[in-house]
């Protein structure tokens, strides 16, 4: 009965040493569980995930990438599931910026720490380490300053293209061009989601042609595989396109192939979104894991780039 005894505190013993840690304690690796949006649905999203994978390369992590599909339910599950797997740190690219307090609280009471990249959310700050990316507010007013320079004297009709309804960039981006409007009392023709695709915006920039035809006078395209749907749209009506005076295009994310559609004067503004942010986030664990907590908001850099004044240097610099 005594060895039985022994034998059932010893199992114990083990089950609460394996239980006790997280799953890296098993195997020594630093276990990261990252929430991605959607891994294909634009090429910044493959940036931004290739970033990712490449930054935890590391012979000291093991980074699990969990693929919401862009659905919000999907990835809170998701993030619980890391809780449950007992990861050392999660990081999140939020598909929607609200309905994250209860998955949060629960992250905390696991005590694991979690840090936003990319997008940011409205949960209060108590229940995440840090954010890390850009602002799209300010991307917006980028562009929105520009839009005033290049209709100054004269009212710009707008279609706006729309990123995921909810998606912190979205919200960002069109509270810039909503301002914009109100401030200079531009049209605003239209205004739809295309859910970040090219193919979405190419229809819904189709049937806005059929609508408003020569009134369009500017595509506000809040990323560039939704203003390349445009574009195809507009070139397929036999609208010009960009330049001075053409349908102006105003996009952003500035991929490689877009910088090249700006500097041929397709596209006249071009918002950098820095979708590299894997090495930021790789840098902020390495600095938590030797005691060194990040700032609460960390901002990446950005610029933006424009028709009349890129050049292939500044493209051929670029690193995506
Ligand atoms: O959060 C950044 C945005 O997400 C990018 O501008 C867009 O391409 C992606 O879907």
């Amino acid at each position: 009965m005594l060895v039985l005894a022994i034998l059932l505190l010893l199992f114990v013993a083990i089950e609460l040493f394996f239980d006790s840690g997280s799953e890296s304690s098993r195997n020594g690796l630093i276990t990261v569980g990252f929430s991605q949006c959607k891994a294909d649905e634009s090429d910044w999203r493959m940036h931004n995930t290739r970033s990712m994978s490449t930054a935890f390369n590391h012979p000291n992590y093991r980074l699990i990438i969990a693929d919401s599909n862009n659905d919000a339910a999907k990835q809170m599950a998701d993030v619980q599931g890391f809780i449950n797997q007992k990861v050392d740190y999660i990081v999140i690219a939020a598909v929607n910026e609200t309905g994250w307090e209860t998955v949060l609280r629960n992250a905390q009471a696991a005590k694991i720490p979690v840090i936003l990249m990319d997008r940011t959310i409205t949960a209060p700050e108590s229940l995440y380490t840090a954010w890390f990316g850009g602002s799209f507010k300010e991307e917006g007013n980028t562009a929105v300053a520009w839009m005033e320079k290049h209709f100054a004297g004269r009212t710009a009709s707008v279609v706006h293209l729309q990123g995921q309804l909810g998606a912190s960039a979205q919200v960002g981006r069109s509270e810039a061009l909503m301002e914009g409007i109100s401030r200079n009392k531009w049209n605003l023709l239209a205004q739809q989601s295309g859910d970040w695709g090219t193919d979405q915006a190419r229809s819904i920039m189709t049937s806005w042609i059929r609508q408003f035809g020569i009134r369009i006078n500017c595509v506000y395209a809040e990323n560039d595989n939704m203003a390349l749907g445009a574009i195809r749209a507009l070139q397929e009506a036999g609208i010009k396109v960009g330049g001075s005076e053409g349908v102006a295009i105003v996009t952003f994310d500035a991929n490689r192939w877009s910088l090249e559609m700006t500097r041929d004067g397709i596209i006249n503004a071009n918002v950098e979104c820095n979708p590299l942010l894997g090495s930021g986030v790789f840098e902020i664990i390495q600095n938590m894991e030797k005691g060194i907590m990040p700032p609460k908001r960390s901002l990446a850099f950005e610029e933006a780039f424009f028709w009349d004044t890129i050049t292939q240097a500044m493209i051929d610099r670029r690193a995506y």
